[in-house]
């Protein structure tokens, strides 16, 4: 096992694990991974591939070859890259979400990402983000911390997300969305979401930005980062 330290940051969809992460990057000076955004890459790469999503074997098979990377470090300037191409704008649609978390289902789509994420646990440490940190990909993480809060918050909160990059998005399609995906990555029979029994959770509903980094600070200071 590795002895590089990482925070796991898991919970359901928009309800603030990006900007937790960016907030403990930014503390720390560790990597980051974006677990969620390997899921969404996998699935457009195969949809661009005419493969079908539900054809698991054909798409992990894409997994291997996918050039990938990751630049900027706010909301605001971070890009994504795959094979040199900018995919950042269609990545963030609650569709492509939808779309992950239909392969994301499948035993063979996480293996095959499995070690590809592992891989990001460099030192001086990591940061990850997702919904099997605590649980799968670093059941050893030094700190893991569970958010959560209500679907109609998240979906709020991704509206107003949506809105600033430029994206118009219908409130209660959103909320029908987020729903749905949630209820998927619970209800799935490999890594479901749920916290591990050693995580820290957080409700976040009703609390803001910075009430939810002064719970982080807090839980990261008892942990010793
Ligand atoms: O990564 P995840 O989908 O969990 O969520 P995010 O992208 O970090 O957060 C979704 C949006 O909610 C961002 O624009 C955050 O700044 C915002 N947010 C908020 O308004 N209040 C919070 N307590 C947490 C996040
Ligand atoms: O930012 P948000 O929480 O909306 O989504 P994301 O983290 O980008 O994840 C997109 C989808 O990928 C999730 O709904 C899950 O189905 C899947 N996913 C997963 O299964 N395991 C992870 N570690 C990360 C994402």
């Amino acid at each position: 096992m590795s002895t590089v330290p990482v925070i796991a940051v898991d919970g359901p969809a928009g309800v603030g694990k990006g900007m937790v992460t960016r907030w403990l990057v930014q503390r720390t000076g560790f990597h980051r991974l974006d677990s969620g955004a390997l899921y969404r890459i996998l699935a457009l790469a195969a949809v661009a591939a005419g493969v079908d999503l539900d054809a698991h074997a054909a798409v992990a098979a894409l997994a291997p070859g996918l050039q990938i990377s990751f630049t900027g470090s706010s909301e605001d300037d971070e890009a994504i890259l795959v094979g040199g191409q900018d995919w950042t704008r269609e990545l963030r649609a609650e569709t492509t979400g939808a779309l992950a978390s239909r392969i994301a289902v499948s035993p063979e789509v996480r293996e095959a990402l499995l070690q590809r994420q592992r891989d990001f646990r460099l030192a001086p440490g990591l940061i990850a983000d997702g919904r099997d940190m605590g649980t799968v990909v670093f059941p050893d993480a030094r700190l893991k911390l569970f958010l959560d809060a209500s679907p109609e918050e998240r979906a709020t909160r991704r509206q107003r997300q949506l809105s600033k990059a430029g994206i118009a998005a219908n409130f209660a399609t959103l909320c029908e969305e987020i729903r749905a995906r949630d209820a998927r990555d619970r209800g799935r029979a490999v890594a479901p979401l749920k916290p591990a029994s050693d995580a820290h959770l957080i409700d976040t509903t009703g609390l803001s930005p910075e009430a939810v980094l002064a719970r982080v600070e807090a839980l990261s200071v008892a942990a010793g980062f």
